[in-house]
């Protein structure tokens, strides 16, 4: 398979460009910028994009360019801090403007094999301080703009080109079209990244990595470790073991359809495991998000290693984890640390078990897509996210037994109303949060002092960035009156209303 290497500097919108190169049917890897040479096959690597980042090229501490990219001879792309560090190591000069450019500026291109089909004049999207203000020997300015010079350039003979700008982003108008160019006209890489051919090659490699060992697999019911059990089954048989440990923060009912549509929609034995009492004991007066994600991940691991015991032979742990929760966690390479996702952040490092994680170099939409080739129905495909941690990260601040029986009646009663509203299949997630504020109401002729339950709709793609849903008015005021009359210690609801970034979908 034709692959994309994109070196990761730091920039927040890397994963998009990972994301744009795969949607051309492209497979693109975000990988470090100390990378090791020889964990890739040199043939299959048909160009390299080197991202933006937060830093100087001029600070002796800022990640300088990696001359081992050079050894695959293939075209290379800079993104912004990725054209300052190339003009820092080919000899140009790199300077902080007084001005910092940020935001649609317009763009005037020059001839360039990157600029093909697109308009001359243009709007394109630039976050940055520092500027080329001397291009190295033998390159060529090839896209100017009125606070920018030095907006793009380009080297034929080295095969070298690169943006101050970022082609990734919407705002910039015809980025698209630029990155497509770089792809198919600059790199000539085939479009071969799909799903079937990644089914194929993963299955022998599950096959090859596990041989005759026992694979545990903690399944939540959720999308993406329904379809992690099946790939692996359809590699291994039963020497998969799901293991379903509820840790009592799941929605109402939940752990009965669990159990009950892997036997019989899918036919895979599942080994149960209620250890509620534990995780809300270890709980019990943490109000710090990271640490309640932090406990989980860790008794999580607790469970299934005494789970793993009882089994003979289990020497493998897999794991559902995505492509979205490695970077997010800042294990894909310089990002910053955002939340520790429970099934990354929480592993000790002494696990005691091999690692197997078969999803993590795909998106939400690209398992879903996964699960539907491997014979889901539609239905349980789309279903909606459910975070690890569950409704630990939907009550704000110490989770009790009180609050889990709130959150949980609310939820189901917003459930309701959104399918009763036909719009549970057009919101990519939507869910209720107990605030821990406290409000004044009056029920009856009385005065109350109760919780504020908060709404969250979003739509999204892959949960890296998201918007509001807008559910309409007459909706949200059912779903409010049934909330305050049906649910007990609550007496307001309120909807959010923020994208992220710079929100998050969940509230912790
Ligand atoms: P955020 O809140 O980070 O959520 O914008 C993005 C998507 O990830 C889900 N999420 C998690 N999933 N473990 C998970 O497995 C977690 O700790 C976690 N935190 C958030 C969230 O529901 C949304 O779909």
């Amino acid at each position: 398979m034709d692959k994309i290497l994109v070196i990761d500097y730091g920039s927040q919108y890397n994963e998009l460009i990972v994301r744009r190169v795969r949607d051309f049917g492209v497979y693109a890897l975000l990988i470090d910028n100390k990378f090791d040479l020889n964990s890739f096959n040199k043939d299959e690597i048909k160009g390299i994009i080197l991202s933006g980042g937060p830093n100087s090229v001029n600070d002796s501490s800022s990640p300088k360019i990696n001359s081992d990219i050079f050894s695959f001879n293939v075209p290379i792309l800079g993104i912004c801090y990725g054209m300052q560090a190339l003009a820092n190591y080919f000899g140009g000069e790199v300077k902080e403007n007084a001005v910092k450019e940020y935001g649609n500026t317009s763009i005037t291109y020059d001839e360039s094999l990157l600029f093909e089909g697109v308009k001359k004049e243009n709007t394109v999207f630039m976050s940055h301080s520092d500027t080329v203000i001397k291009l190295p020997n033998e390159f060529k300015k090839i896209a100017s703009t009125k606070m920018c010079k030095n907006a793009a350039m380009e080297c034929r003979e080295k095969n070298i080109y690169a943006l101050q700008f970022h082609p990734e982003v919407n705002d910039t108008l015809e980025g698209k079209t630029i990155i497509s160019n770089f792809l198919f006209k600059i790199c000539k890489v085939l479009k071969n990244w799909s799903i079937e051919n990644w089914i194929e090659d993963k299955v022998k490699e599950i096959k090859e990595f596990v041989k005759d060992q026992k694979v545990l697999l903690g399944i939540s019911g959720g999308v993406d470790s329904s379809v992690c059990a099946l790939l692996i089954h359809k590699a291994i048989g039963d020497q998969l073991y799901p293991l379903f440990i509820n840790h009592g923060l799941l929605r109402e009912n939940e752990e009965n359809l669990v159990l009950d549509s892997f036997k019989n929609k899918f036919n895979i034995k599942v080994y149960y495991k209620d250890a509620s009492k534990l995780f809300l004991n270890l709980l019990k007066g943490v109000t710090s998000p990271e640490k309640k994600r932090k406990i989980i991940g860790k008794t999580f691991i607790d469970v299934f290693k005494e789970e793993a015991s009882n089994m003979k032979d289990v020497s493998i742990l897999a794991q559902g984890t995505l492509y979205t929760d490695v970077v997010e966690s800042g294990k894909g390479g310089n990002s910053k640390v955002i939340k520790s996702h429970h099934n990354v952040g929480g592993l000790p490092k002494e696990l005691g078990f091999k690692l197997l994680e078969p999803l993590n170099e795909l998106y939400k939409d690209e398992v879903r897509e996964l699960g539907r080739k491997l014979g889901l129905d539609d239905s349980f495909v789309s279903r909606q996210p459910f975070p690890g941690p569950g409704l630990a990260i939907r009550i704000i601040g110490n989770i009790t037994k009180k609050k889990l029986m709130i959150v949980r009646k609310a939820d189901v009663i917003y459930q309701e109303e959104i399918k009763k509203a036909g719009l549970d299949k057009k919101i990519w997630q939507y869910f209720a949060v107990l605030t821990n504020t406290k409000t004044v109401g009056v029920m009856g002729d009385n005065r109350t002092y109760l919780y504020t339950v908060a709404l969250r709709a979003v739509d999204s793609i892959d949960g890296m960035t998201a918007r509001a849903y807008p559910i309409p008015f007459d909706v949200l005021e059912r779903i409010s009156a049934r909330i305050v009359n049906e649910v007990p210690y609550v007496n307001k609801v309120v909807y959010d209303i923020t994208s992220k970034p710079p929100s998050t979908i969940e509230f912790e």
